[in-house]
């Protein structure tokens, strides 16, 4: 497998620089923040792996049967000898994987470019891919945009784009929307779209899926601190804090939130600034919005895509939409 690190290439510095300013922002706001994108450093990203796999997170299970069963169909509904399939946020890439071999099933050769913010994921998806003479893949650990307009510049070909996982939820929907404006830009008109959009359910399920019994969301939500201490210097005592996940059915999306525990004042080192929490004090660093199939629909309209298909799981948990870029949209 082939590696492209823009952020050691290009701006490290701005990477970290990046992370400096969000916490800056996010915590001397008024409702203090931190963005969810922090929470895949190496250690996020291998707790994500196994959060992913926990029997209470039906998520990533209940999408791997859908693209089990997808995979037989997209490479014959996107006729082509040559694929370039780009996923973003890949994560370690095994339920791609699925993907990726149905094409190879149907006689195409695949070239695969994972891209990720984590270089830890990208490890672990290279594990998770096999050798084939009609695959190639070229990881490239980067942010969504700085990826893709980086693969734009190497290759012409068809291409398929992965956006799974759910992870368009952690996107409000003007967030949604430009995103999807933005991806379109940046593609042409028989290019494909693969988005994993997680649905409305009972609050119960969710709660359970945000929440799980052996406690490996709250060290995921947790970990944010002790990146903050080994990459700003911060100052921050976890046992002070405390992770809280629910289901908010106002904003239907889950959030999740640190919540300190007492009334305190924490200094960060590179930012040569104290922080004050009140006792009870949240800070957001996650929503997760939950979609229905209208929604879905009004998102691929509104954003110059047309829906192809949608492929869902015997609970209707989940939804995997296949979209085409539709560039009359822009006329319209
Ligand atoms: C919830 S995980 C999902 C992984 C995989 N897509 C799946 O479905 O299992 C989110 C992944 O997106 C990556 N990610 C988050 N924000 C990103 C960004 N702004 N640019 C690139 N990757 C990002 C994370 O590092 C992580 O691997």
């Amino acid at each position: 497998m082939k590696l492209t690190n823009l952020l050691v290439t290009n701006n490290l510095n701005e990477h970290s620089e990046a992370f400096a300013i969000d916490v800056l922002t996010g915590l001397s706001a008024q409702k203090k923040s931190i963005p969810a994108q922090y929470f895949y450093d190496d250690i996020g990203s291998e707790l994500f792996q196994k959060i992913s796999q926990h029997p209470d997170y039906y998520l990533t299970k209940t999408e791997f049967s859908i693209i089990e069963k997808a995979a037989l169909h997209i490479p014959k509904m996107i006729q082509s000898s040559e694929i370039d399939i780009i996923e973003l946020g890949a994560g370690d890439g095994h339920k791609s994987k699925l993907l990726i071999d149905g094409f190879l099933n149907n006689g195409c050769k695949v070239n695969f470019y994972p891209i990720d913010i984590s270089e830890k994921a990208m490890q672990l998806l290279g594990e998770n891919l096999s050798i084939d003479t009609n695959l190639a893949i070229h990881g490239v650990v980067a942010d969504y945009f700085s990826g893709l307009n980086y693969l734009k510049k190497i290759s012409n070909n068809k291409k398929l784009v992965l956006f799974l996982g759910s992870n368009i939820g952690n996107f409000n929907q003007q967030q949604s929307g430009d995103f999807l404006k933005k991806l379109w830009l940046t593609l042409n008109q028989s290019d494909h779209l693969l988005i994993g959009y997680d649905l409305k359910k009972e609050a119960h399920t969710l709660n359970k899926a945000y929440n799980d019994s052996d406690g490996l969301t709250k060290a995921f939500n947790m970990n944010l601190l002790n990146r903050m201490n080994q990459e700003l210097g911060g100052h921050f005592d976890p046992a002070k804090f405390e992770h809280y996940g629910f289901y908010n059915p106002t904003i239907e999306a889950m959030e999740s939130h640190l919540i300190s525990l007492e009334k305190q004042d924490i200094y960060i080192d590179s930012l040569e600034k104290s922080f004050h929490f009140d006792a009870f004090e949240p800070v957001h660093l996650e929503s997760s919005y939950k979609f229905t199939v209208a929604e879905i629909n009004n998102l691929a309209t509104h954003n110059g895509f047309k829906v192809v298909q949608h492929f869902s799981d015997v609970n209707d948990y989940f939804i995997d939409s296949l979209w085409q870029v539709h560039k009359d949209f822009a006329a319209e």
